[in-house]
């Protein structure tokens, strides 16, 4: 990798927040004087405390986002580099540093540690309003903006109408940006930061403001930048739209990278987070093995078409589930069924094996490996954990029944062909399948 083509380099990068010690309450009126004898020297301790950090080993192992002694690491040892032209989207929950990082690349606050690098101009959305100069009107907010990236009256005077068409704010240019709503100051906002011809985009949560058309004219736009060669740095909560977008994805939690990698495997690791199953389980030891009198569970496995076994998969891509089991005694009919369930416990469906060749048919001892297929376009976004279960026929006897014994994560886009389609906001439902419409027109 040439180090020219590198537009963002982010090394070792950490952020302290000093927080307000909290004023302790007095119970007794000895101890409300004493402390109000004391609280000088305490207040002055406590000013200088906000800002030096002399005190706090920053080579140390305080774990990040933990608060030890009023100290709060936002972002803490972060290294990453992102490249010209690259879409890169940052994901966590809330409190992860994506923020503070989003903030110290837009240089609005210094890092505590660490180094950053940046090659290009770099035009950011931060928060809504950010940027913008409450008492100018929205026009001269915009030649605001194409002054501080640098491009002459001349340059933003080309780019004005399509500015304005874009924010659709057209009516209230010569308006106080303090007088707009909260939905017409990201329009502008974001107008401006696209469009300006920023070598680097960033932008925070944009999307999470606004109404769906607006969210999809965002994201046609960013994809339209990130095409024309430049740079997208891009913090979202909205999965589908990072998968959609992105090329690689940056996971941050509690201030710290906990991966990075494609958009669509590390999106699938981070909504299986804190679930402690696996795509695949295996028990070595028979003699463990989930069992009953005719047959023993051996193995459990997710599966992708040619059979890699992994927990992520795209929404339209068919999810393989093995079972490898052993016959015990042979001369019995068996029927291996699974359980799928979404994340909120509800059962999606259950799904028995109808294979014909085996289907009412006694099995002889052996080892066996029962799959099945859920199509693409059925199950919606988000992870699903499965039940192994295998039975006998006459009489009906339990042999194993294994609960979230395995887990896969589906994410979504905003492929055609799709459920979702172009539409940018999550499809509620337990599943989402993409099904045929047809509308009849008739003029009257
Ligand atoms: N100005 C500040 N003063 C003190 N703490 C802050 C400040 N800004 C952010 N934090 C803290 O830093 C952590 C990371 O915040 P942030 O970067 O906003 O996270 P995210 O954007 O991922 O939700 C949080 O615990 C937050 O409370
Ligand atoms: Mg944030």
């Amino acid at each position: 990798m040439s180090k020219n083509n590198i537009a963002v380099n982010v090394e070792d990068l950490s952020k302290i927040y000093r927080l307000g010690l909290k004023e302790q309450t007095s119970e007794h009126f000895a101890e409300m004087l004493w402390s109000f004898v004391r609280s000088p020297v305490k207040n002055f301790r406590k000013y200088r405390s906000l800002y030096t950090f002399d005190d706090v080993d920053l080579a140390g192992d305080t774990a990040a986002g933990e608060q030890s002694d009023s100290i709060l690491w936002a972002l803490k040892g972060v290294s990453f580099s992102v490249k010209q032209g690259e879409v890169v989207g940052i994901i966590g929950g809330n409190g992860a540093g994506k923020s503070t990082l989003l903030k110290i690349l837009s240089r609005i606050t210094p890092p505590t540690r660490g180094s950053i690098s940046i090659h290009g101009r770099v035009s950011s959305l931060l928060e809504v309003g950010t940027g913008f100069h409450p008492e100018l009107t929205g026009r001269e907010n915009v030649f605001l903006n194409g002054t501080i990236l640098g491009m002459r009256r001349k340059e933003v005077t080309r780019k004005f109408d399509e500015i304005v068409a874009f924010s659709d704010v057209e009516k209230f240019l010569d308006t106080p940006v303090k007088r707009y709503s909260s939905g017409m100051r990201v329009r502008l906002a974001f107008a401006v930061a696209a469009h300006l011809e920023p070598e680097i985009l960033i932008v925070d949560e944009v999307l999470a403001v606004g109404d769906a058309a607006f969210q999809q004219k965002c994201m046609n736009k960013m994809q339209d930048v990130g095409q024309e060669g430049r740079t997208v740095l891009f913090v979202s909560h909205n999965m589908p739209a990072v998968t959609s977008l992105c090329d690689r994805v940056i996971w941050l939690d509690h201030g710290q990278k906990v991966t990075e990698g494609p958009a669509q495997e590390i999106v699938g690791k981070y909504l299986l987070e804190g679930v402690d199953t696996t795509a695949h389980r295996v028990w070595k030891d028979s003699s463990s093995a989930p069992a009953g009198e005719f047959a023993r569970l051996r193995e459990v496995r997710v599966v992708k078409k040619g059979g890699d076994v992994t927990g992520h998969y795209c929404i339209q891509e068919p999810v393989g589930i093995e079972m490898e089991y052993e016959v015990l005694k042979g001369g019995e009919v068996m029927l291996p069924h699974f359980r799928i369930r979404n994340d909120n416990g509800i059962l999606v469906f259950v799904t028995l094996d109808h294979d014909p060749e085996w289907y009412q048919r006694p099995r002889p001892a052996g080892r066996y490996i029962s799959t099945v297929w859920i199509p693409g376009n059925l199950l919606n976004e988000g992870p699903h954990f499965v039940e192994c279960n295998l039975i006998t026929r006459h009489p009906e006897a339990p042999q194993f029944h294994e609960v979230d014994v395995v887990s896969f994560a589906i994410t979504g886009n905003m492929e055609p062909g799709t459920a979702r389609g172009d539409w940018p906001g999550r499809l509620k439902g337990i599943v989402s399948p993409a099904l045929e419409w047809e509308t009849q027109y008739r003029k009257e």
